[in-house]
This record gives structure tokens, sequence and C-alpha cells, in this order.
């Protein structure tokens, strides 16, 4: 796709909202979901339709699309999308076709804890609901959309109450990408970062490039640098000597579920960031909505972890980089213990677990 195709495919899309990601990257349109390709970014800006959940849950297994968030806002479409589709079979077959869609979404990606959130909202609005299928697939959609736009306003709350806690005219470290893409929009500590230096509290950001899928340099290097916000782009391993030249004043980060005692399982690396940034003395947050909090998870250690396949770290962006078939430990995740977080910022408040605070007082 030409430059200008892409503009004029982002404008279709309906993008280009100040300091809002000027793109829009999940949207539903004529009976499909529509999702930017993330795999193919920044090269390309493509665009996908999924018209079925098993679209949608391919395209979530792949990284289509990917972020907590996003992921969810994708399977609860997922599964207006199956409502629809099995709306003329009549009520049992649609919402036999509906528990099958709740499996397969469910079984893509097992760390984000937004996924079963999201899952677990659509699903019991059908148990609830005695319409009939028609007009339960019309009130699922509804549903979809309120869950999309109620996160895009959600993440715009983090970013204000994150941006206060920033020092004047700072530079911040983030890691994987937290922001718009992987969203509603606007981003959790991708949203920290937007509200901070629109009140002129962000210089500039340092991002890790984010082996081995490159989120960082791909997505989080693109988004903020089509907001004209001065990016830094360095290699994982260099965050260290960063801090140790005193380049970072703090470090913020996304998570893909907080478990009951406020530890944080995101994407690998950020638990050695949370325990450099201790030893140099940078504060470390995390941004996250309160549907990334699950009490059922105690503590780190029962969260599940995502092993993603050998050739994403055999390669570099599709470049064999190791031995043909070498032995591969490839986590997708990481859990930073509490003690390392120096505040959990959600849209209901800034919790500060390291002075004892609980997390039941934000989910009051
Ligand atoms: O594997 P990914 O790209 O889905 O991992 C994403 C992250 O780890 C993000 O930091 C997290 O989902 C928070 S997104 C607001």
């Amino acid at each position: 796709m030409s430059s200008r195709e892409a503009v004029n495919e982002r404008i279709r899309m309906g993008g280009n909202k100040e300091l809002e990601g000027n793109f829009h990257h999940i949207a539903f349109r004529d009976g499909a979901l529509v999702l930017l390709d993330q795999r193919k970014l920044p090269r390309e800006e493509t665009y996908l339709e999924c018209r079925t959940e098993g679209e949608v849950a391919e395209a979530v297994k792949t990284m289509v699309v990917r972020g907590a968030p996003a992921i969810g806002i994708a399977a609860g479409y997922g599964i207006a999308l199956t409502a629809a589709c099995h709306a003329h079979k009549g009520a049992d077959a649609q919402r036999e076709a509906l528990e099958g869609a709740a499996r397969t979404l469910g079984a893509t990606r097992p760390t984000a804890v937004n996924l079963f959130w999201a899952i677990e909202k659509m699903m019991s609005h059908v148990d609830k609901s005695d319409s009939a299928p028609e007009a339960l697939a019309d009130e699922l959609l509804r549903l979809a959309r309120e869950m999309h736009e109620e996160d895009a306003a959600v993440c715009r709350r983090i970013g204000d109450l994150g941006a206060g806690l920033l020092p004047e005219r700072c530079s911040v470290l983030t890691h994987c990408n937290a922001g718009a893409l992987a969203t509603g929009s606007y981003g959790t500590a991708g949203g920290v970062i937007r509200s901070g230096f629109r009140d002129g509290r962000v210089r500039e950001v340092y991002v890790d490039e984010t082996r081995p899928f490159l989120q960082g340099a791909r997505l989080t290097a693109w988004e903020l640098s089509r907001d004209s916000i001065p990016v830094v782009l360095i290699t994982d391993s260099m965050a260290a000597h960063c801090m140790g030249l005193g380049r970072i004043d703090a470090i913020v980060v996304g998570a893909d579920r907080v478990a009951a005692n406020g530890d944080v399982a995101n994407k690998i690396g950020t638990y050695g960031l949370a325990v450099l940034a201790r030893e140099h003395g940078v504060p470390f947050y995390v941004a996250a909505p309160t549907s990334t909090i699950d009490m059922e998870s105690k503590r780190g250690a029962d969260i599940p972890i995502e092993e993603r396949p050998g050739e994403e770290v055999r390669s570099f962006g599709g470049v064999p980089v190791a031995p043909e078939g070498v032995r591969v430990y490839n986590p997708a995740f990481d859990v930073t213990p509490a003690r390392f977080v120096d505040a959990l910022i959600t849209e209901k408040g800034v919790a500060r677990l390291t002075e004892g605070e609980s997390l039941d007082s934000i989910l009051d």
C-alpha cells in the first residue's frame, strides 16, 4: 500500500484525533471487525477484516491486535459477530455458537486477564438476556462498542492521574507498547506519557525495543512519533546504562494482569527494569485499568505465563539469527513483585502498595 493509500485508509477509518494516536486501529464497520495489522507496522499500514470469531481468535493469537485491553475489545466484537452470524438459526443454536465462541476466544492468549474479563462481560449479558436472536445480536454489538468507548475514557483518566506523578520536563522510559495501539485508544502507560507531554512534564521518552517481538521499536516509537512526542529508541540491554547515567527520571509500563497482592505480569523484561529502577532510585510506575486486576490470582505465581513460538527468538524481523532449530525458551511475560512497584495507576486512583495500601480500596 502506498503512503497516500495508507493516509486515505486512515481517514476512512475515522482517525486523526489530536494526541489520541492519530489512527483508529480497531473499528467495527459493515458487519466486520477491522483491525490495523500491528505485525506489519511500521513498514505498512494495512487493515484486516474479521467476520467470524475464528478470524478474530487468529488475529489475537498471531498478534495482529495485541495489548491487554485491545485484545479484550477485539474479543467483545468477536462475540458480537458470532451472535449476528448465527441469529437466523434460532435461539438455541445461537447460544450454543456463543458458548463455542467464548471458548475459542478464551484459548488465544492466557496471560492478559482483560481478555477473560471482556468475554465474561459479554457472556453474562447473554445469560441474563431473554431477547430474540436478532435483538440479542444488536445488544451484544452495542455492549462491545460500549466497552471499546469506555476503555478509551478509562485510559484518558489513567493518563491524567499518572501525569501528575511525573516531575517537570522529565525523561520517561517505557517498555513494550502500552499505548493507543494496545487499548481502545490513548493508552495506559502511553496515556500517562501523552498526558504528561501535553502538560509539559514529559520532555522525551526512552523506548526499549522489546525483544523478541519488538513492540517498542515497531509500535511505541511509531505511535509516539506520530504524535510528535520525542522518542529515543534503545535496545533492552541499554536501559541499565541509561539509568546509571541519570538519563531516566521515571519508568512507566502497562500490565497484562495484576494479582491481588499487587504483583504485576507484563511484557518480558519488565521485572528486570523494575529491579534496575530500584537500584538507581528511579520511580517505577505501572498504569493499568481496574479490569486488569485479577483478585482470583492471589500472587504473581498464580498468573499463567504465555510461551510463544521459538521462531520469534531464532529470528530478528523475519531474518534467522540463530542456528536452525536451536532450543528456545520464549516466555512472553514476567512477573514484577509488588515491592518494586512505586505506584499502580488506575482509572479509580493511584495505589501505593509499598506504603501499605491495598488493591481492595481501589476496587471498591
Ligand atoms: O504481547 P503483547 O504485545 O500483547 O504484550 C503487551 C504488553 O505487555 C502490554 O504492556 C500490556 O498488555 C499492557 S497494554 C495497555
